[in-house]
């Protein structure tokens, strides 16, 4: 992470400066940079840079950042000194998350090293009164960064077990914090199928885990679900080329809601908090399970596997079932899923799709995640579709006859694991976990979607 102080005045003597004028504003925002990188000269102790940023909303602020670090990067300069475009004690927030999310970088199996900036020093004339600003930006991006380290981790480091390991790990941090671990053997005691029939082609055992949060004084429970194939091949459906390369983000969601736990203990608000997810390796073996299979899932219901690569539903089926028996107090259950190709069709990669029936709970998340730059849209149930999951040998199948609609028929799928439909939120974040290209403050490779807007909701409580 970069270090972030704010200072009334720049703390370098080389008066160097790129000035950023705003798009139609009359005010200049100027950031003075210090020392002399490679290619990089001084010329009479001074530069003048004019690029115009768009606007003042949360997101412009954040690329507005972003583009500081860019520069940062390029001249490669240890330190630079912002001049943000106003002085409100939110741009302080915004502007920290967007450096820490920018300067970000995966690259601890690179043997050299791309040059990062060490220092960001933002001007203020209450430099205090501001402080506790970026400190809240910087443990939001930090979350989103742990997030995203354990999505860029490849598959032969981040697998069930050190999923597991990760919350075990977690756990330890605050006193607060509790876990729950269900080892295979124990899955098959209690019925939870679905998960282990995921797993029965990986050489890695599968694992349920429940990390809480319980602070002392509660104005709710919540309880989020993250999707956790640690690599989805696809299993015997196995995937092209194409679609298997990038499929260790198939965790994505665990990874968010980890990253939200993560933040918890710093945050410490007075909601309670209970994280799920099943840590499983999609695989294709003589062990498999197969196209045809029957399996009857941890709420008693019978799933027939009509494709192997649609596991994901099949992993949710079994905790969501056992949140809906064991946490059935909860006010809401949300869960984030790479569920389907189907939603970057419907929505491209950058959204994820939202489903919810409650009103407050969609727009809790949908205004939520407008201010921390991530971008849900509201989704349809589609009852028809629901019909589409029947299957003539068993209750349900796992995959729909009609490909139409995948993302719908996957979330009517999930709604039969659910007891109370009316507290739960499913999104789809398939397109925007991942990212190849370099976008705004996320650079290629997992992009800790879901943690901010999740972070930002249980802080409202
Ligand atoms: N993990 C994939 C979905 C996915 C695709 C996530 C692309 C991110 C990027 C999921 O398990 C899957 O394979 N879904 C299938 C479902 C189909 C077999 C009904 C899909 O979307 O093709
Ligand atoms: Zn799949
Ligand atoms: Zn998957």
């Amino acid at each position: 992470m970069v270090s972030i102080e704010s200072v009334k005045e720049s703390p370098f003597e080389i008066p160097v400066k790129i000035i950023f004028v705003p798009r139609g504003k009359e005010s200049v925002l100027g950031v003075a940079i210090e020392g002399e990188g490679d290619g990089f000269t001084v010329k009479d102790g001074r530069i003048i840079y004019a690029i115009a940023i768009d606007g003042e909303s949360p997101d412009d602020i954040r690329r507005f950042a972003a583009r500081c670090i860019r520069i940062a990067r390029e001249y490669r300069l240890d330190s630079i000194y912002i001049i943000p475009p106003s002085a409100e004690n939110d741009t302080y927030f915004f502007l920290s998350e967007g450096i820490e999310l920018s300067a970000y970088a995966f690259d601890k199996y690179l043997s050299n090293k791309p040059f990062r900036p060490k220092r960001v020093y933002i001007h203020s004339d209450d430099p205090n009164g501001v402080y506790p600003y970026i400190r809240k930006g910087v443990h939001f991006s930090e979350a989103t960064n742990f997030a995203r380290n354990l999505v860029n981790e490849p598959p032969n480091s981040i697998y069930p077990e050190t999923l597991r390991d990760v919350a075990i790990e977690l756990s330890r941090d605050d006193t607060l914090f509790d876990i729950e671990v269900l080892d295979s053997e124990k899955m098959k005691r209690l019925g939870m199928n679905a998960i282990l029939y995921v797993a029965r082609g990986s050489v890695h055992d599968p694992y349920f885990v429940h990390l809480s949060y319980k602070p002392e004084k509660t104005k709710g429970k919540i309880a989020l679900v993250g999707k956790a194939v640690t690599f989805d091949s696809g299993g015997l459906n196995l995937k092209t080329y194409d679609g298997m390369k990038t499929m260790k983000m198939d965790m994505a969601g665990s990874a968010a809601i980890l990253g939200v736990m993560k933040a918890l203990s710093f945050f410490k608000p007075d909601v309670e908090v209970h994280a799920f997810f099943a840590a499983v390796e999609n695989m294709p073996d003589g062990n498999a399970y197969k196209p045809g299979d029957i399996v009857r899932a941890y709420n008693g219901k019978t799933i027939e596997v009509l494709n192997t690569d649609a596991e994901g539903r099949l992993t949710l089926a079994d905790v969501l079932s056992f949140v809906s028996k064991h946490h059935s107090n909860v006010d809401y259950v949300v869960d984030l899923a790479t569920l389907t190709g189907s939603i970057m069709v419907a929505l491209g990669p950058y959204t994820a799709g939202l489903f919810t029936e409650n009103e407050h709970l969609r727009e809790a998340i949908l205004t939520n995640g407008q201010m921390e730059g991530e971008r849900f849209w509201h989704m349809p149930f589609d009852k028809r579709l629901g019909e589409k999951m029947k299957s003539k040998v068993a209750d349900l199948r796992n995959t729909a006859e009609m490909r139409w609609g995948g993302a719908i028929s996957a979330a009517m799928f999930l709604r039969n694991f659910v007891d109370f439909p009316e507290r739960w939120a499913h999104i789809d974040i398939a397109g925007p976990a991942f990212t190849v290209e370099d976008v705004d403050y996320n650079p290629p490779g997992g992009t800790g979607f879901g943690v901010r807007t999740l972070l930002r909701w249980l802080l409202s409580f």
